[in-house]
């Protein structure tokens, strides 16, 4: 930022329905002039919360409605001693089945056997810990799991969960009395929430979980901090399931579950505009760790969730995580894509379908998105079943400068780009396996390791943190094309950078 005047995100409903552009649009404040800053209402987070994505854990993938303090407790000690809630994995998220019914007042009971400390005294050892506390609820009368749910208790639970000292609610869908099928009638209900949690007074996000019914990402963003946007995951890369039939997010009729990697991944395009600082489309939690996939499926998974400003809340058992698992979830440099101020969704620029694998899928994908610095992350997806040379011309990579109005060639079509790649710093086992036996010690420089708590990603990518910035491996010219080897079922993410790049810096973009 200059020091009198400055650009600032802007995601105002205007225009964003036609938006082919990568760029965000910004509002201009100018401080020098006098002139007062301009406030859009709706532009940004409606209650100032969740400028990037929520990390953190949910219990539900890998647990269900096996819940208790203890896992609870355990998980956020382990996360603490991992690394992990220093890099920004800090929100512990109880699921569903923890509530025993209401009393005689209305208000909800916590399962004494599951929380025999009581909620309050949990979240205050979870703050204790350091990290924020997540509860649970459903918009319907009983929740996914038949317990209580919120619909017509809105504001006894968020005063209940507010006392207790609640950061976050997951809102689920299940049981909403038929409160649903249009945009209006799950606006409704889910503002009732929103209503409720600010009456509180107490900041709390709102993870609205209605599967991308009656599409969220049109209203959302005025009454929640993140909307999932398909039915549940489940861990698989790309196996279809009847269960989850649609293949497009925008018009379906029934989201299900059991949705793959692959089948969330490839709803999002239609959608990408709809991501916003302060309302972030959730792909679901991480399945990162659970067995279902191979180390580079899970690459695909976490690069590709970290890519489209998903939430990244890891679903799988800390205490048994494995060395090559804690090292996907521990890579910065592309957590940094995920908490990147731009807090914009990859634009897939081209899909072909090539050498079915034995679901009988198989596709490759370019995908590239702006950052806020002027780099630009680029993902070649191999999710073919051989592997695949592959190339992303400066045409591509380009291509919504290169068609935003009237044709003028673009600047970035006159730059030589360096390509960093974002995993070829990867921890490595050995390394993964003295953080989890807690023998490992950190190097002040090290490339593998990233202390969010301490500088925030924000900072990091503005001072070029050495961590957050992969390895050197090439350079694209102008007219170029950069060509790389993907592995069957992998991912290559790279951070191009402009080699004259102080004359694409932000405030030049528009
Ligand atoms: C400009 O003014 C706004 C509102 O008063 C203030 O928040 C901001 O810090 C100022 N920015 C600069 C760069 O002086
Ligand atoms: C708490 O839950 C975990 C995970 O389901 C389970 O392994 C553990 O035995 C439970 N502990 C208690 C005290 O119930
Ligand atoms: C019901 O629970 C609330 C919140 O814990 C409590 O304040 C209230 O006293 C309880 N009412 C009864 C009748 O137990
Ligand atoms: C409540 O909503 C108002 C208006 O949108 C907002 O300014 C305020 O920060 C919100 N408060 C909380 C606690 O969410
Ligand atoms: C996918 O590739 C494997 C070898 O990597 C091969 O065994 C299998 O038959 C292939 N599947 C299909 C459907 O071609
Ligand atoms: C990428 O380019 C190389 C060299 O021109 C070509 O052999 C290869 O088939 C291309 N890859 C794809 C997926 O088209
Ligand atoms: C801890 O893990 C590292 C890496 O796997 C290993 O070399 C070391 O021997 C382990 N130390 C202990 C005390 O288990
Ligand atoms: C870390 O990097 C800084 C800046 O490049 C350098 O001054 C310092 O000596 C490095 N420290 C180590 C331990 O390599
Ligand atoms: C990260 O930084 C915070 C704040 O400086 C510090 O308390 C914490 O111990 C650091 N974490 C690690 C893993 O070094
Ligand atoms: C970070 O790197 C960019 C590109 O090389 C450079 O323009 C910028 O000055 C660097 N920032 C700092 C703080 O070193």
């Amino acid at each position: 930022m200059v020091a009198s005047s400055f650009w600032q995100p802007l995601t105002a409903a205007a225009c964003l329905f036609g938006a082919t552009t990568a760029y965000r649009q910004r509002r201009y404040i100018d401080n020098s002039s006098g002139t007062p800053e301009v406030i859009i209402p709706g532009a940004s987070s409606y209650n100032g919360l969740n400028l990037v994505p929520q990390m953190g854990w949910d219990n539900w993938n890998a647990f269900g409605c096996d819940v208790n303090e203890s896992l609870l407790l355990n998980t956020a000690q382990k996360m603490a001693d991992y690394g992990l809630r220093d890099l920004g994995y800090n929100y512990i998220v109880l699921d569903d089945c923890w509530s025993i019914g209401r009393n005689s007042s209305g208000y909800l009971v916590e399962n004494h056997v599951k929380f025999p400390s009581g909620m309050k005294e949990v979240a205050d050892r979870i703050h204790g810990l350091g990290f924020k506390f997540g509860m649970y609820s459903s918009a319907g009368i009983m929740t996914c799991g038949r317990y209580p749910g919120s619909l017509g208790f809105e504001q006894k639970d968020a005063d209940l969960w507010a006392s207790w000292g609640v950061d976050y609610l997951k809102y689920d869908n299940c049981f909403n009395q038929g409160q649903s099928g249009t945009p209006k009638l799950s606006f409704d209900r889910y503002n009732v929430m929103s209503q409720a949690l600010n009456e509180t007074g107490r900041p709390i996000v709102y993870a609205m979980c209605n599967w991308g019914n009656d599409d969220p990402y049109d209203w959302a963003y005025g009454i929640a901090n993140s909307g999932r946007m398909s039915g549940d995951i489940y861990d698989s890369f790309n196996r279809p399931d009847s269960r989850c039939p649609c293949t497009e997010a925008v018009g379906c009729p029934w989201p299900g579950f059991h949705c793959s990697v692959m089948n969330i991944l490839n709803k999002m395009p239609a959608i990408q505009s709809r991501t916003m600082s302060g309302y972030f489309n959730d792909m679901d939690m991480l399945e990162v760790g659970n067995g279902g996939q191979s180390d580079s499926e899970y690459v695909v998974h976490f690069s590709m969730w970290a890519m489209m400003s998903s939430p990244l809340l890891i679903g799988t058992n800390i205490p048994t995580l494995s060395p090559a698992n804690l090292a996907i979830y521990s890579n910065p440099a592309i957590i940094a894509l995920n908490q990147d101020p731009s807090a914009g969704a990859a634009i897939r620029k081209w899909r072909y379908f090539v050498d079915p694998d034995e679901n009988g899928e198989g596709e490759i994908s370019l995908w590239t998105r702006t950052l806020d610095n002027g780099d630009t992350v680029m993902a070649l997806l191999n999710a073919a079943n051989s592997t695949m040379m592959m190339n992303a011309t400066m045409n591509d990579i380009f291509l919504d400068q290169r068609t935003a109005g009237a044709y003028q060639e673009p600047e970035e079509l006159r730059q030589t780009w360096d390509v960093y790649d974002l995993w070829a710093n990867r921890m490595s086992e050995a390394e993964a396996g003295s953080l989890i036996n807690g023998t490992s010690t950190v190097s002040p420089n090290s490339t593998t390791r990233y202390n969010a708590t301490a500088t925030s990603y924000e900072e990091g990518l503005e001072n070029n943190a050495t961590a957050l910035m992969g390895v050197h491996v090439g350079s694209i010219a102008p007219s170029g094309t950069f060509s790389a080897e993907i592995a069957r079922h992998s991912v290559g993410v790279y951070r191009l950078r402009a080699q004259s790049s102080s004359s694409l810096r932000k405030r030049d973009e528009l």
